[in-house]
């Protein structure tokens, strides 16, 4: 890599997933200072962007999560700075921060996804017996635009429906209703132009919600996750169809589950996931040989192109 030069760390923001930015912020700046880098943490809910033109950086290492700094608006404000940056571009980060116009993508791609209604805040009644009838009878409903499992549950009454839909409707105009998907759970770190040993997550919790992704002590993570070489390939390749049909850049990582039947169906995708020492890509790239410094270095060197 060139040198990297002054490098602004970019975490915290203020965003729903700020607390979890902090701490992946930290671990980010510790790993890049370890290694030599003129590294500086910059949070955008407390400075100027205005500081980092005035402070001379070269580049920006993007660890904001959610709306703000994964969604492409810090990404639009970067390269209008002139400053490179870390991942994806404002196209990707835009899309992918959209569950809805994910899948539009995706399906439009002929990459599998479950089958999903969008029902918009104040639409007319929705009768809700025929879209749980039509959706396999148990349904996810989450916002369009969150992350962290925040807005989102399930449901399999008319009921529960209503609830859930009232819930999502708090975080964001449009609902995604999607048919319960049953099968495991895998999660696929991208690298550069390389999809990493996926993840399969287990939570003993009814999904993998806030609680089972940061504080709950029994949700297994295994690595290799346990498929054959064959369906591992598939998956690989399946995930980084994925982040390049959404223009995916750098790094990232997409969530995956089957259904009843065995069959990979394409959640949703992260354009700056996790990156404390605990995260999913770390734990993907140390099953590829990859140490925290070197995976936090080779993002940096990434943001070359
Ligand atoms: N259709 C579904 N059926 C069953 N569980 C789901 C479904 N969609 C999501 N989940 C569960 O909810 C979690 C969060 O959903 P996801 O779409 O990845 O959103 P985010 O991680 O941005 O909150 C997933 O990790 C998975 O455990
Ligand atoms: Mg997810």
């Amino acid at each position: 890599m060139r040198e990297p030069g002054k490098v602004a760390v970019l975490l915290g923001g203020d965003s729903a997933e700020r607390e979890v930015s902090l701490r992946s912020g930290a671990a980010v700046l510790h790993a890049l200072q370890a290694q030599g880098i003129n590294a500086h943490g910059f949070d955008p809910a407390r400075q100027s962007l205005t500081e980092l033109v005035a402070e001379r950086f070269d580049r920006a290492f993007i660890v904001l999560h959610g709306r703000g700094g994964e969604d492409g608006a810090m990404q639009g404000a970067l390269q209008y700075l002139n400053i490179p940056y870390t991942g994806s571009g404002v196209l990707g980060c835009a899309l992918a921060m959209d569950k809805v116009r994910t899948k539009q993508v995706w399906q439009a791609a002929g990459l599998p996804v479950a089958p999903s209604v969008v029902v918009r805040r104040g639409a007319m009644a929705v009768d809700a017996e025929s879209l749980l009838a039509e959706l396999g009878g148990k349904v996810m409903v989450k916002p369009a635009q969150e992350g962290s499992s925040i807005g989102m549950s399930s449901a399999s009454t008319a009921v529960q429906l209503q609830a859930a839909l009232e819930l999502a409707h708090q975080y964001d105009a449009e609902a995604l209703v999607e048919s319960w998907l049953s099968g495991a759970e895998y999660t696929v770190a991208i690298l550069g132009d390389e999809a990493l040993p996926s993840i399969r997550l287990q939570t003993t919790h009814e999904f993998y919600d806030y609680d089972a992704k940061y504080q709950a002590v029994d949700t297994q993570y295994h690595c290799p996750a346990g498929l054959t070489p064959f369906a591992e390939q598939a998956l690989q390749h399946l995930a980084l169809s994925a982040f390049r049909a959404l223009d995916g850049r750098g790094w990232g990582r997409i969530d995956v589950m089957c259904d009843s039947d065995g069959n990979f169906r394409l959640l949703e995708a992260n354009m700056v996931p996790g990156m404390t020492a605990k995260s999913l890509v770390p734990m993907a790239a140390r099953a590829r040989g990859m140490s925290f410094e070197q995976l936090v270095l080779r993002i940096l060197e990434l943001s070359e192109l």
